[in-house]
């Protein structure tokens, strides 16, 4: 049987609920990533564009460090990374992630909270990030899921390696 695991980076909890929702019905592995320097909620505030979070958001193509505890994905068929959306697009550290993983061979499906941008600009972003690091992947549209109803909507559409 394929195995899965879900990946998520959660600053506020969103993110961590939805995904443990999903690791739940897909009887998945779980992991948080963390930013090596964590964010505090001076670093989030969107209100004030001089803040860490809508700085390096704003970076084109930058990168943001992760806490180096990621999991080895070689036992792993399907790979679920789950993000909030930050100005538009995922945190800087999501690029970081894609970077590290490797996502050769799999079957790739993302997904983010936000308060209310589409996951457009995100999948861009996300399969700019993959084929820059020139992996081979079968990768999923993905979608904001703001709720578990979205997630028993979605979950069946994903191709997944069964
Ligand atoms: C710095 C920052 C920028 C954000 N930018 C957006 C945005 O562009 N569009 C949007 O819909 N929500 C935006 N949000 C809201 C988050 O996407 C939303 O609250 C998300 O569910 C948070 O997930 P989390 O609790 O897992 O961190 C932003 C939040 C932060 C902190």
């Amino acid at each position: 049987m394929a195995k899965t695991i879900v990946l998520y980076y959660s600053a506020t909890g969103t993110t961590k609920a939805i995904a443990e929702y999903i690791a739940q019905q897909l009887g998945a592995d779980l992991h948080a990533v963390q930013a090596a320097q964590p964010y505090t909620s001076t670093d989030l505030n969107w209100h004030d564009t001089s803040t860490r979070a809508t700085v390096e958001q704003h970076q084109h193509n930058s990168r943001v460090a992760i806490k180096d505890d990621l999991p080895d994905l070689a036992d792993y068929d399907n790979v679920v990374i789950g993000h909030p959306i930050w100005w538009g697009i995922p945190p800087r550290l999501v690029a970081t992630l894609i970077d590290q993983l490797d996502l050769n061979g799999k079957h790739v499906a993302l997904f983010a909270t936000s308060g209310g941008s589409t996951y457009e600009r995100s999948q861009s972003f996300v399969e700019r990030t993959i084929k820059e690091n020139g992996y081979e992947v079968t990768l999923n549209e993905g979608a904001v899921l703001n709720s578990p109803a979205r997630v028993d909507q979605w979950l069946p559409r994903q191709n997944f390696k069964k």
